[in-house]
């Protein structure tokens, strides 16, 4: 009995110091992104983290580092490029410099609705998209969500192209985007997220467009008077990690991590559809004038000598093969 009890304690002892070592040697893996830890990308990056400690036994402990804490998303790419940065959530704004074949999704009006953005996103397309990333020495594993984007401003209720006439919108570092804003007759300036906000409240620029998901994480209606649900593009978001750190993982920490990024993308499309279905309420009660019916044909009409460069850019092959996509 004495001995069994001793064996048993002993036992303990081991276990436990195990955990303290495992604890103690724990790698830390910086995981960034733009915006709060309360916003999709926050829940994305959390799902992503819990279930990477989880499937490793604590072998990881992930480090959060929200509200672009590590600089713009350019900077975050280049990050993981050199080996300083672990994993990261971005959007396409600055990605299309580093992964061009990723602009074609950000081709305004090219995504019917959420439910068509997914499937592609999810299907053999978005797949294809993941595989390109390899190329220029980043590794994707998964497309999460920020929803369609809208464009919001402080001059004027927008309606119709007319009404974007000179318009300063900041855009996001991104040649489609660009494109499309000056064709449609605003005055776009590509602007890194950092510098969105303060430049919103010094007047050096009237507006903005991004997913209702980012207006209320970000707090939009501070800084911003009129809305509207122009929703012209899809944004997804990517979860990215870096090749100097994934490829030393072993089999098994990979899947984990694959695994996690899948779970963080759903993570994300949740907080999205949720955000979705009460978001314009919460921006309405802070007194953004929201426009929710807009016609969007006359600002697809307005595009065409845009889409005639984008098919030029990307192959009207491919632009058909994700419209047909059902
Ligand atoms: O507008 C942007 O730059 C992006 O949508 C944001 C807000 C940084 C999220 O990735």
């Amino acid at each position: 009995m004495f001995a069994r009890r001793t064996f048993t304690a002993a036992a303990l002892a081991l276990l436990a110091g195990t955990g303290l070592a495992q604890a103690q040697t724990a790698k830390p893996v910086k995981m960034a992104y733009a915006l709060a830890l309360n916003s999709h990308y926050g829940a994305g990056a959390q799902a992503w983290a819990a279930h990477v400690e989880k499937a490793t036994n604590n072998a990881f402990k992930v480090q959060q580092f929200p509200a672009s804490a590590l600089g713009g998303e350019r900077e975050l790419i280049e990050g993981l490029q050199l080996g300083t940065i672990e994993a990261i959530l971005v959007s396409t704004g600055a990605l299309s410099n580093f992964v061009p074949e990723v602009g074609v999704v950000d081709v305004p009006f090219l995504f019917r609705d959420t439910a068509h953005a997914r499937k592609v996103f999810d299907g053999p397309i978005g797949q294809g998209l993941l595989d390109k990333f390899k190329q220029r020495g980043l590794i994707a594993l998964a497309w999460g969500e920020q929803g369609f984007r809208h464009l919001s401003n402080n001059k004027l209720p927008v309606n119709t192209p007319a009404d974007l006439k000179g318009l300063k919108i900041r855009t996001m570092e991104n040649p489609v985007h660009l494109l499309a804003f000056r064709t449609l007759g605003a005055s776009p300036t590509p602007m890194a997220w950092p510098e969105v906000i303060g430049a919103l409240q010094q007047g050096v620029i009237d507006g903005q467009e991004n997913p209702l998901s980012v207006f209320v994480s970000a707090k939009l209606w501070q800084v911003q008077k009129n809305l509207t649900l122009t929703g012209h593009v899809y944004a997804p978001v990517a979860l990215i990690v870096s090749p100097a750190f994934f490829n030393g993982l072993t089999d098994a920490q990979k899947t984990a991590f694959i695994e996690g990024a899948k779970i963080g993308a759903k993570a994300s499309r949740d907080f999205v559809d949720d955000v979705e279905a009460k978001g314009v309420a919460e921006i309405k009660s802070h007194g953004v004038n929201v426009v929710t019916q807009v016609n969007k044909a006359p600002f697809q009409a307005a595009l065409t000598p845009a889409y005639q460069q984008y098919a030029a850019k990307f192959g009207q092959q491919t632009l058909d093969q994700i419209a047909a996509v059902k």
